[in-house]
């Protein structure tokens, strides 16, 4: 009801899509919770925002070193540096690339240079979260297809697409499932996926597949150029709280979403570190080597617990735990900090970021109690 006794809010200035927008959950941070417990900071253990157990790549904070004197200066906002580095690595041109304040800013973007309110971007269900969150700022219509067996089901996302439709979304692996769709799926889905659709695939954890799985996908750019990859220095490279990832895209793509882009999105320190990360190869083979060994050590102990995981290929593993709120309560007691993912539609689930072997003993041990006081 509108009219003179109507009190005025601020929160009413907002479209309507931007009102029922329900705010990113991110991991419980370490300071919170250790001011909630009155405990140190030291003792607290962080296995909820899939963040590297090894800290971030030396060579980057050596590079960050270097550059502090520079600080007064804008960085460069064309990240030519970067974009040499990632066109060596990936094969591709300079005009391909997008860079972003970490992934999401990419994935962002994507939405802001193409959906209008009256389009439809389809993703899965169990999909990561910023995909609704792009899409509803927007106003779009947003299309949730239901996932096969925790995963992407890429045959019904395909059947999905409507004349209106101008994004899919996939995650690959996906979290909070780490799921995997093998490359050749993906390759017969972008030949069903009309031109005019962009897939927008998301390559959050590829750095951990193994060799054999390792990802193509910059490389078919040229035969589908409706596909947007995006890529993050924040999981294998250690670089969360840097922000910086980037998006290879056909170069028209890429020139609409620079038009979107702020000019300095990606600070100076983040480029530098990326920069020297990307090859810091010594640090990534170490990284994923302890990712695979403490993705064993989970499964064996949930197996030992006799717990229902879902088998995961990202830097993470979810596990049906029952009662999670209560579960992830009395972690959060004993300073273990999980993830609960009820938000993704997984209310019995938690997802639980693989940490050093100390850190994965530690976390099972709670989890153990926690389980027996139910
Ligand atoms: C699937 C997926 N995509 C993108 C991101 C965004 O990461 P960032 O913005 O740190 O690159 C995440 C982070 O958790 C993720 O899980």
């Amino acid at each position: 009801m509108d009219g003179p006794d109507k009190p005025f809010s601020i929160r009413d200035l907002a479209p309507p899509n931007v009102r029922a927008i329900a705010p990113y959950v991110p991991g419980k941070p370490i300071a919170e919770t250790a001011r909630e417990l009155g405990i140190a900071e030291a003792d607290i253990l962080k296995m909820a925002s899939n963040e590297n157990p090894l800290g971030p790549s030396p060579r980057a904070l050596e590079a960050i070193r270097g550059a502090l004197g520079v600080l007064h200066y804008y960085p460069d906002g064309s990240g030519y540096e970067l974009k040499a580095v990632l066109s060596r690595k990936l094969g591709v041109a300079p005009e391909n690339l997008v860079l972003g304040n970490g992934s999401n800013d990419v994935l962002e973007l994507v939405a802001r240079a193409f959906l209008t309110p009256s389009d439809s971007a389809v993703y899965s269900q169990h999909a990561f979260m910023v995909y609704p969150l792009a899409v509803q700022a927007i106003g779009a219509k947003a299309i949730e297809v239901p996932a096969r067996g925790y995963g992407t089901d890429l045959e019904a996302m395909a059947a999905a697409v409507r004349p209106d439709t101008k994004i899919v979304f996939v995650a690959n692996p996906n979290n909070p499932t780490g799921t995997f769709n093998a490359w050749e799926e993906i390759g017969a889905f972008l030949e069903r996926v009309p031109r005019r659709v962009l897939v927008v695939l998301d390559e959050a954890y590829g750095e951990y597949l193994p060799d054999a799985l390792r990802s193509p996908t910059p490389g078919w750019i040229a035969r589908h150029p409706n596909l947007v990859v995006s890529r993050t220095l924040s999981k294998a490279y250690g670089l969360a709280g840097l922000r910086v990832g980037y998006g290879v895209a056909h170069p028209e793509a890429a020139e609409v979403m620079n038009r979107v882009r702020q000019p300095f999105n990606v600070n100076h320190l983040a480029m530098v570190a990326a920069c020297a990360a990307l090859e810091d190869h010594a640090f990534i083979e170490k990284s994923r080597a302890v990712n695979a060994a403490g993705l064993a050590q989970l499964r064996e102990g949930f197996e030992r617990l006799g717990l229902e995981y879902i088998p995961s290929h990202g830097n993470f593993i979810t596990v049906r735990v029952g009662e999670a709120a209560r579960v992830y309560g009395q972690l959060l007691r004993e300073g273990v900090i999980v993830r609960p993912i009820a938000g993704y539609g997984l209310p019995e689930h938690l997802r639980v970021t693989v940490g050093l072997p100390e850190h994965n003993a530690r976390f099972l041990a709670a989890l153990e109690r926690a389980l027996r006081k139910a």
